[in-house]
């Protein structure tokens, strides 16, 4: 027999197929029954009839739980009342795992700690599937995106000796190597790869031993960094805009029946279009002091000043021109103004804060390498990334945007710890 995935049964309206999946809701009148089921590319509604099929296959539904997983074989019928828009009326049968009573999710409200506990589980709940297929959307449509525009993909290590950020390190011992990181960005070996390739983006997980537990820091995330040789800094907003905004528009366009499951109020992403506005830093600053905030000119914003300063926008906006010591050795110097660097931070709207962190790069070998040493790096460990100063040395332009937390502004999470298979943050290892 035929079988089908749930999304594919439009396909098959009057004839009979098999469709295998899990139990999610089980009801009964002692003739009709009805198995509500789920494969994990949708919902189905089956009738099970006692007087239509052998005594056998009837008798198999009193054995039936929630998430017991079976296999049903019959005609396909289209039911405008149905979720999806199709019943299956069972001719056949049969249970492939059978599920006891304990199932640790059950269908009422299960505290945050449980449900990570259980996070093989929760996953498998309608919302957490709806969030896992627009990040994979919003994957497919980074790859779409810069395929589109003659990038290339370059894949970086995860094992480095050259530390990229600010924030903490996991290490590792590394046979007689000493101490190897994991890498915080791809980004110096993207620099290097602009180079040899001209435009390029990685796509990988970056790791950050932060001991924060905000709503918007994991200890492993995944990171898509661009880097184009010859970009300045508004060529590299230009792009920032344009990606943004065609991964908004793609969700919009292909997953809207997801976007109604996590009940989002598309209304507020239909506006992600460039331009973004630009702010400098500066105005920033007295912007948010107006506001209330007791931001010094100098300090890097937090999430508060970030809410604060995109309130007033119905799309995400720039904050340009950081000053130098709030930010990353290897950002330009703005030559207008050498107390900043020529950076931008991407602010997503209704409060959801930082998603890019983007810069022209330093292109000028004394300048960076007295930025190293201003900022106490072991000098050896960037002798290739100097070097990428000394032969042929080119401006050019970057930024990471962070995957789970523009999930989480897409799709509408409180926490990004919904927007990944499985978190890893200072508390949770497990599973
Ligand atoms: O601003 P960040 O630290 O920039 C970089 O890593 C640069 N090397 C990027 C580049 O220019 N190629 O990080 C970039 C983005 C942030 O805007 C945020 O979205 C995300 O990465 N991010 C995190 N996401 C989850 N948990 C964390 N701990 C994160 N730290 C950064
Ligand atoms: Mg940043």
């Amino acid at each position: 027999m035929h079988s089908v995935r749930i999304n594919e049964l439009s396909n098959h309206a009057g004839t009979s197929v098999t469709v295998r999946g899990w139990v999610t809701h089980l009801r009964s009148s002692g003739k009709v029954a009805f198995i509500v089921m789920r494969d994990g590319t949708g919902i189905l509604q089956t009738v099970l009839v006692k007087s239509a099929v052998a005594p056998e296959t009837w008798d198999h539904f009193a054995r039936l739980t929630q998430e017991t997983s079976l296999s049903v074989t019959g005609e396909v019928r289209a039911d405008a009342r149905a979720p999806g828009g199709y019943e299956l009326g069972i001719a056949d049968l049969s249970i492939i795992g059978a599920s006891p009573l304990d199932y640790p999710i059950q269908p009422k409200e299960h505290g945050i700690d449980f449900l990570l506990d259980n996070r093989t589980f929760w996953l498998r709940s309608p919302r957490q599937v709806a969030i896992a297929r627009i990040r994979s959307e919003l994957e497919q449509a980074t790859h779409d995106f810069y395929y589109s525009r003659g990038f290339l993909r370059v894949d970086t290590p995860i094992l480095t000796a050259a530390i990229g950020e600010r924030s903490g390190l996991f290490s590792t011992e590394y046979f007689d190597e000493g101490n190897a990181y994991l890498a915080q960005t791809g980004q110096l070996y993207g620099e290097a790869a602009a180079a040899a390739f001209g435009k390029i983006y990685t796509f990988g997980p970056t790791f950050r031993a932060e001991k924060s537990k905000t709503r918007r820091h994991l200890t492993e995330f995944w990171m898509i960094e661009p880097e184009v040789a010859f970009n300045d800094t508004h060529d590299n907003m230009r792009l920032q805009e344009d990606y943004v905004s065609f991964l908004v528009q793609r969700v919009l366009e292909r997953r809207g029946a997801e976007l109604k499951e996590v009940e989002r109020d598309i209304s507020k992403l239909e506006t992600v279009k460039p331009p973004f506005p630009r702010i400098d830093y500066t105005d920033a600053v007295a912007t948010l002091q107006k506001k209330g905030s007791s931001v010094q000119w100098g300090e890097d914003l937090g999430a508060e000043d970030e809410a604060l300063l995109v309130e007033d926008y119905d799309r995400p906006i720039f904050v340009m021109n950081y000053p130098k010591e709030a930010k990353a050795f290897y950002m330009k110097e703005n030559p207008d103004d050498p107390r900043t660097v020529l950076c931008d931070d991407c602010l997503a709207p209704e409060g959801y804060g930082e998603i890019i962190g983007g810069s022209q790069r330093e292109d000028d070998y004394d300048k960076i390498l007295q930025r190293l040493r201003e900022e106490k790096l072991p000098e050896d460990a960037y002798e290739w990334y100097l070097a990428l100063r000394k032969y042929g040395t080119f401006p050019h332009s970057g930024f990471g945007l962070g995957l789970e937390r523009t999930v989480a502004w897409i799709v509408g999470a409180q926490h990004i710890r919904e927007c990944i298979a499985f978190p890893r943050m200072m508390h949770r290892l497990r599973p």
